[in-house]
C-alpha cells in the first residue's frame, strides 16, 4: 500500500515535467542562443526603445503602465513621456495602441494581439526565433514569410535593421528540410548587432509579462536566508531543550 502511495506521489511530482515536454517546439535555427537577464536595466531600456518604436503602433501591452515601467527601468518620467509614449500624454495610462482594432483587422485580416503576456504564452525562445524567422518568399503578398509562424500576416517590421534573408533548403531522404538562412541584402545592423537588439527586445517583453518578478526575486532571496537562519536557530533550541532528557 505504501508503495502505491509513494508511486502516486512521484507521479504527481513528475506531472508538471511532462507538461513542459509537451510545449510547442521552436524550429531550430542554427546559432540562435538566447541569454536573458531581466535585472539588466540597460538591456531593458534598449528593448523598451525598440518595442515602443517598432511594435506599439500595432500591438498593445495593456497590462503594463508607463509609470511602472519608468520606475522599474530607472528612467526619469520626462524621458519616458518624450521618447517612449506615442499614444498618450498620461504616464499613469496603460500601453494602448493607436490603431482601432477594426481597422487593423481590415488591413491585416486579423487584429494584432496584445503582447503583455506573449513572453509567457509562447516563451522567450519562441519570440526570439520568430523575430529571426522572416525570409524572402515571392509567393506571399508582401514578399516575406516566416519560418516560425508560416504565412503570418505580420510584416517584417525590423527588416531595416536585419536586412533580407533567404531560406535555404536541402533534400534529406526525399524531403525538403530547412538548412539555414542566407543574407540577401544588408540591414543597418550586422547579424550580431541584430541578435543583441532582439535579445534586448525579448528581455523587455519577458519583463513586461511579469513585472513583479524583479521584486519577487529580491524578496525571495531574503526569505531563503531567513529560512536557513531560522532552521539553524530551531535546531540549536532543540539541542538546548533536550540536553537534559538524554
Ligand atoms: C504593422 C503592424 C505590426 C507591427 C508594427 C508589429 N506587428 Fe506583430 N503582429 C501583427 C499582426 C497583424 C499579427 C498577427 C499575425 C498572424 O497571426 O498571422 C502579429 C503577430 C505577432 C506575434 C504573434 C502573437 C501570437 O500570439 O501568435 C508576435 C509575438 C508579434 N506580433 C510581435 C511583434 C513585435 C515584437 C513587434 C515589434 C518588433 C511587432 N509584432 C510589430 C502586426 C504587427
Amino acid at each position: 500500500m505504501r508503495k502505491i502511495i509513494l508511486l502516486a506521489m512521484m507521479g504527481l511530482l513528475l506531472a508538471p515535467m511532462t507538461a513542459i515536454a509537451a510545449w510547442p517546439t521552436v524550429p531550430e535555427i542554427d546559432g540562435l542562443e538566447l541569454e536573458l537577464d531581466v535585472h539588466n536595466k540597460a538591456s531593458l531600456q534598449r528593448g523598451a526603445r525598440l518595442f515602443h518604436n517598432y511594435c506599439l503602433s500595432c500591438h498593445s501591452a495593456q497590462y503594463m503602465r508607463y509609470r511602472r515601467m519608468a520606475e522599474d527601468l530607472g528612467l526619469p518620467e520626462d524621458v519616458v513621456s518624450e521618447s517612449l509614449m506615442f499614444t498618450t500624454d498620461n504616464i499613469h495610462e496603460t500601453m494602448q495602441v493607436a490603431m482601432p482594432a477594426e481597422d487593423a483587422e481590415q488591413w491585416f485580416g486579423q487584429a494584432p494581439p496584445d503582447l503583455s503576456l506573449v513572453a509567457r504564452s509562447h516563451g522567450p525562445r519562441w519570440l526570439y526565433a520568430f523575430l529571426h524567422g522572416y525570409y524572402e518568399d515571392e509567393e506571399r503578398p508582401v514578399g516575406m514569410n516566416n519560418l516560425v509562424v508560416s504565412n503570418t500576416s505580420m510584416p517584417h517590421v525590423l527588416v531595416g535593421l536585419q536586412g533580407v534573408q533567404r531560406a535555404v533548403y536541402e533534400e534529406v531522404d526525399g524531403e525538403q528540410r530547412f538548412a539555414g538562412f542566407e543574407q540577401v541584402s544588408e540591414g543597418s545592423m550586422s547579424p550580431r548587432e541584430y541578435d543583441r537588439a532582439v535579445t534586448d527586445l525579448v528581455n523587455y517583453l519577458t519583463y513586461v509579462s511579469e513585472p513583479a518578478r524583479l521584486q519577487r526575486e529580491r524578496i525571495g532571496l531574503w526569505v531563503l536566508i531567513f529560512l536557513v537562519l531560522f532552521t539553524m536557530l530551531a535546531y540549536m533550541l532543540k539541542q538546548e531543550y533536550w540536553k537534559d532528557v538524554h
